[in-house]
């Protein structure tokens, strides 16, 4: 076993950024709307259900009036067993069917207001079903609405703001918060059954015997009190299990990952120590939750008990009828779960607060220019808004720096001439790949312009934009589908014959042949077995099959072995694959297809013309094309 430092769990006190907590008190108490009230973007997403509030508030009354009806009645029928008067001090409607039923013998009285407690207690427990129905249903539809709205929030994002965040704080927040968050929506709705039915059994109370209920107002204030204090607690609580949360999934995506580091850096120990370390720390925060919960009932109920004996010995005091006295017990006994499903659900909200926080922080990044654009779908009535096919693209003194202050490309000044290969090349890290994205306009310059024909690049939709471009990468982008739906994921209308004939052009065809269900195997299974290379000739067919009027290769067969690297350049610029292409290797070979080229260095260009004469091309490493001649773009 390796040593290590221990690490420090993350507190609820070590507070940062956007998890400070600006308590919106009493607003933030009554209803828990992360930050920003009434107006987030979480109370817009709950706003349609508003109607849900007053719904279930109408049928907590009902529920408590039948509630009371029925404890009422007891009153009469235990009159009756005991003496045949109705007590003094006994409510109107009370009176009342003792007299209508005074004619009839006591054992058919008795049936009778049985029989009529047994039918309130049935309807009532209706009642409280289409209630807890419609509860679940809003609760549903709302967690629905905040998903959908999240990944809503991640496809419509820019990529600046997409580097600008922490991944796994996205997924904590989708995967976990998310589902939080919708729970709280049960309990806004459960708090307003409780409040609703505490008042208006409280009415019922008063009405019975109001002094006996000042006696129980004043115990009720004081539980209040001593909940709120707690709840604090548990508010605090509840930042350190979503921080903690937050470490472990890092964990996690680490010990997944990393597979294979891991065994070959001999780091199991390390990781696991590390995971156990983040896995510790959530069972800690969840059982400091646990310990302040399991407080909170036995404080509650001893209270309440000592409340009983108070207002049993006032009773004496005040000469109150047994009958009334019975009666006032049984009423408040059934307040009591509505007591505790009012406190359960104000301590479920104050523990979930920094979870409804995490959503709507991220419901709330502000939407930029960029991912607003992208939010456009690429319509065809758009399209007339694109400058025509085959522009020169022009990079006019173009500087961009990342989020984390890396310098990424400035100054940067060249033109892709329509119909034409052009290799970009340089060192690692000179600022290729970061031109792409320019290109693309998955980020926008900082200073200068792209021009498009003379369209400025930060005009059109990167949706629209997105229409003319085919890129293929390094990275092996395979999306969860079949080979084939990975293939036309560049357009899905694509016919059989289309995707293989891209996939031969791709040199892709051959080894597709030969896995267990051809074109119809499951990427998502097979993906381990399929090796970078492979992974790299889908992606390249992917990028083929658009037919698009920019194809960018960024190091897009870097994994392939370079004789079937040079027969894919070679079968790619014959079938007219080529129109203006960007090509972007560290290997010579890959570059004798283009004409031009230019040479970027720390984020500058230092050389630009006619490829064969560059410097840096020449002492390229790598073996020339086979023809030893550049390969003519099609079209
Ligand atoms: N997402 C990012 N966040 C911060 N800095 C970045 C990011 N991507 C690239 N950079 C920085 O920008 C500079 C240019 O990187 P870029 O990826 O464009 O290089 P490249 O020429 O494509 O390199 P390679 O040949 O290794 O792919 C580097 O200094 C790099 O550290
Ligand atoms: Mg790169």
């Amino acid at each position: 076993m390796q040593a290590r430092a221990a690490i420090a769990c993350p507190n609820s006190r070590h507070r940062t950024g956007d998890t400070a907590i600006r308590v919106n008190k009493l607003a933030g108490w009554l209803l828990p709307l992360g930050t920003q009230g009434t107006r987030g973007p979480l109370a817009r997403i709950a706003r349609p259900y508003a109607w849900s509030g007053p719904a279930v508030a109408v049928l907590g009354v009902l529920t408590s009036l039948l509630e009371g009806a029925s404890v009422g009645i007891l009153i009469p029928l235990l009159a009756l067993l005991m003496s045949d008067s109705v007590p003094a001090g006994v409510p109107g409607p009370i009176r009342a069917i003792a007299q209508v039923t005074a004619s009839y013998d006591v054992e058919t009285r008795i049936l009778a207001i049985g029989a009529g407690i047994l039918a309130l207690i049935v309807l009532k427990g209706m009642i409280q079903a289409a209630s807890a129905a419609l509860a679940t249903h809003v609760e549903g539809r709302v967690g629905d609405d905040i998903r959908k709205s999240l990944a809503d929030r991640v496809l419509a994002m820019s990529y600046r703001t997409y580097l600008e965040h922490d991944s796994v704080r996205f997924l904590q927040i989708v995967s976990s918060d998310s589902w939080h968050t919708t729970k709280v929506v049960g309990w806004v709705l459960s708090m307003v059954t409780g409040i609703v039915s505490l008042t208006v059994m409280g009415a019922l109370l008063v009405w019975l015997e109001w002094r006996l209920f000042a006696i129980v107002a004043a115990g009720g204030i004081a539980i209040g009190g001593v909940l709120f204090v707690l709840e604090r607690r548990l508010g605090h609580l509840g930042i350190a299990v979503t921080q903690t949360n937050r470490l472990l999934a890092e964990r996690m995506i680490t010990v997944v990952n990393a597979f294979r580091p891991i065994r070959i850096f001999g780091q199991r120990d390390r990781e696991q120590a590390r995971f156990g370390d983040a896995s510790d720390c959530v069972r800690h925060a969840m059982e400091a939750v646990a310990r302040s919960t399991a407080l909170i009932i036995p404080s509650v109920e001893l209270m309440v008990s000592a409340m009983f004996v108070v207002v049993l010995l006032a009773a004496h005091r005040l000469g109150i009828s047994l009958p009334v006295l019975t009666a006032f017990l049984v009423l408040l006994t059934r307040a009591q779960p509505h007591a505790r499903e009012l406190s359960t659900a104000r301590l479920g909200i104050a523990s979930m607060r920094s979870a409804v926080r995490e959503v709507e922080w991220m419901l709330g990044i502000a939407d930029d220019s960029l991912g607003s654009a992208g939010a456009g779908t690429g319509r065809a009535a758009d399209a007339a808004n694109l400058p025509p096919e085959g522009a020169p693209i022009r990079f006019d003194d173009v500087t961009y720096a990342y989020p984390n202050g890396s310098a990424g490309v400035g100054g940067v000044s060249f033109t892709l001439q329509p119909g034409v290969a052009t290799a970009l090349i340089g060192r690692s890290g000179a600022g290729k790949s970061t031109l792409v994205n320019l290109l693309c306009r998955l980020i926008d310059p900082q200073q200068g312009a792209i021009l498009v024909g003379e369209r400025r690049l930060d005009t059109i939709s990167p949706a629209q934009w997105h229409t003319r471009i085919a890129l293929a990468g390094q990275d092996i982008e395979l999306v969860d589908g079949t080979v084939a739906e990975n293939i036309a994921y560049a357009r899905a209308s694509a016919s059989q014959e289309e995707i293989e004939g891209v996939a031969r052009a791709a040199g892709a065809d051959a080894f597709i042949r030969q896995l267990p269900q051809g074109y119809a195997t499951p990427l998502s299974l097979e993906a381990l077995s399929l090796s970078g290379g492979q992974r790299q000739r889908i992606g390249l067919a992917r990028a083929l099959l658009k037919n698009a009027d920019l194809l960018i290769l960024d190091e897009a067969t870097s994994a392939v072995d370079g004789l079937s690297e040079q027969e894919i350049m070679r079968l790619l610029a014959e079938h007219r694959h080529f129109r203006t292409v960007l090509v972007i290797s560290h290997r010579r070979s890959t570059l004798a297809a283009c004409q031009n080229g230019i040479v970027i260095e720390d984020g500058r260009i230092v050389e630009a013309g006619p490829l064969a004469g560059l410097d840096y091309y020449r002492t390229m490493a790598g073996d020339t094309h086979r023809t030893g001649e550049p390969v003519k773009p099609g079209k």
